[in-house]
């Protein structure tokens, strides 16, 4: 490892993030965060670590956990730290070592919450309401998360309002196709080594993200099938050239699994008995529950770890299955999350999320979406950032797109 590792990974992934600089510069004379206490449960890598500091120079008081025991790098979390923000995270923590860090952010009784999939929200209303109690609002990162608070919200049992980040046009557009769909890649190759032309991908789930992870699957000259619940979703999947079958019928043609479908048991011991010798399972959606890791262990004992990242399960048939990243999001467990500058236009909209919500006070308990005005400012300042040009309408052709009339 580099002298100053954390430091030097927070420098090269800010230099890559334009629009967070951009409006860094705006708003730093302003000190728009200044009084106001910040907890964030995000995967603690550098583009997060850059989003905590600077919400911390414009005047937060930050504290911050990990959102997965797998996805914190620690030699980021040490830098993050060194500038002043609260970091409560450790690679690899257990899961009741995980609670506490989450319960130590919300003990900091937060004004402002950004959350990645609902846990920080989710113990504030559950174990903790109490301290809750000065929170103004929050805003989430995640579609898992957002369906965990529109549960919530749905119970009438939500205490603050929350920006839905995940679902601006700015957001899922680029993170989850995009960012996902080279991220999972990325993940799957560094841990494995092994070529991906030639394979046959089987990806769980054709939403945004796994319509990415198919898309880059395509391009690197897998064949892919996708598996899906949702008929308009097959359909997609079909007209964009994936075969699409059931799970129980792709297991065992697969070489590679991906899951990203949000949902419990994708995969389970019914398909992991008949997939082939050698088949790789990873997992791309926000929770470790969608390749059933319990069954992987009932019906084979036993793992080893046969390198990093990789355990090697063996079925009592002698058929080998290899899991990457315990089940866990393979793109963090396995990589380095998201590209820069993707993350650079989520965490833009969770900045201004933020700051809407600090200057919305009293907002009636709901999820909201984002505003129009806030997407587009962030789209339109990453294409000033890139210096590409955007046409304008003339008078005429406004008028002629608000007319009835031909
Ligand atoms: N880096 C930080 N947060 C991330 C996320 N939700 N997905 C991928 N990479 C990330």
């Amino acid at each position: 490892m580099i002298p100053d590792s954390g430091a030097k990974k927070m420098e090269w992934a800010s230099a890559h993030m334009p629009v967070l600089q951009r409006l860094r510069e705006e708003l730093m004379d302003d000190q728009p965060f200044a009084g106001y206490r910040v907890a964030i449960c995000l995967h603690l890598e550098a583009k997060t670590a850059y989003l905590a500091k600077l919400l911390s120079d414009l005047g937060a008081e930050v504290a911050i956990a990990g959102s997965n025991p797998l996805s914190t790098q620690d030699d980021v979390a040490v830098a993050l730290a060194e500038t002043g923000v609260a970091v409560h995270s450790h690679h690899g923590c257990t899961d009741e070592e995980y609670h506490a860090y989450v319960e130590a952010v919300a003990k900091t009784r937060p004004h402002l919450i950004i959350d990645d999939g609902g846990d920080l929200i989710g113990l504030l209303h559950d174990s903790h309401p109490e301290l809750a109690e000065d929170v103004i609002g929050g805003a989430e990162e995640t579609t898992t998360g957002l369906m965990r608070l529109r549960a919530l919200s749905a119970e009438g049992r939500l205490s603050f309002p929350v920006l839905a980040v995940n679902d601006a046009l700015s957001k899922y557009l680029f993170d989850n196709r995009y960012g996902t769909g080279q991220s999972v890649w990325d993940g799957i190759v560094r841990a494995t080594n092994l070529v991906v032309a030639g394979k046959r991908v089987v990806v769980a789930g054709y939403g945004w993200c796994g319509k990415g992870v198919a898309l880059r699957a395509r391009g690197m000259g897998a064949r892919v099938t996708v598996t899906e619940v949702d008929p308009v979703a097959a359909n997609e999947a079909l007209m964009d050239g994936c075969d699409v079958t059931t799970m129980d019928l792709a297991a065992p043609e697969g070489d590679i699994f991906v899951t990203v479908t949000g949902c419990s048991d994708v995969i389970s011991g019914r398909h992991m008995e008949r997939m082939k010798d050698g088949a790789i399972l990873s997992n791309a959606g926000h929770f470790d529950v969608e390749v059933s890791v319990n069954d992987l262990s009932r019906l084979c004992g036993d793992y080893e770890e046969v390198r990093y990242g990789i355990r090697r399960y063996t079925r009592p048939d002698g058929g080998r299955l290899y899991l990457l990243g315990e089940g866990r999001l393979v793109n963090l467990a396995c990589a380095d999350g998201h590209p820069a500058e993707i993350m650079d236009m989520s965490f833009a909209l969770q900045l201004l999320a933020l700051k809407y919500i600090s200057e919305n006070p009293g907002l009636p308990p709901a999820v909201y979406p984002v505003g129009d005005d806030i997407d587009r400012r962030v789209a339109k300042l990453r294409l000033e950032a890139l210096g590409v040009p955007l046409d304008v309408l003339t008078d005429e052709q406004v008028r002629y797109l608000s007319s009835w009339k031909v």
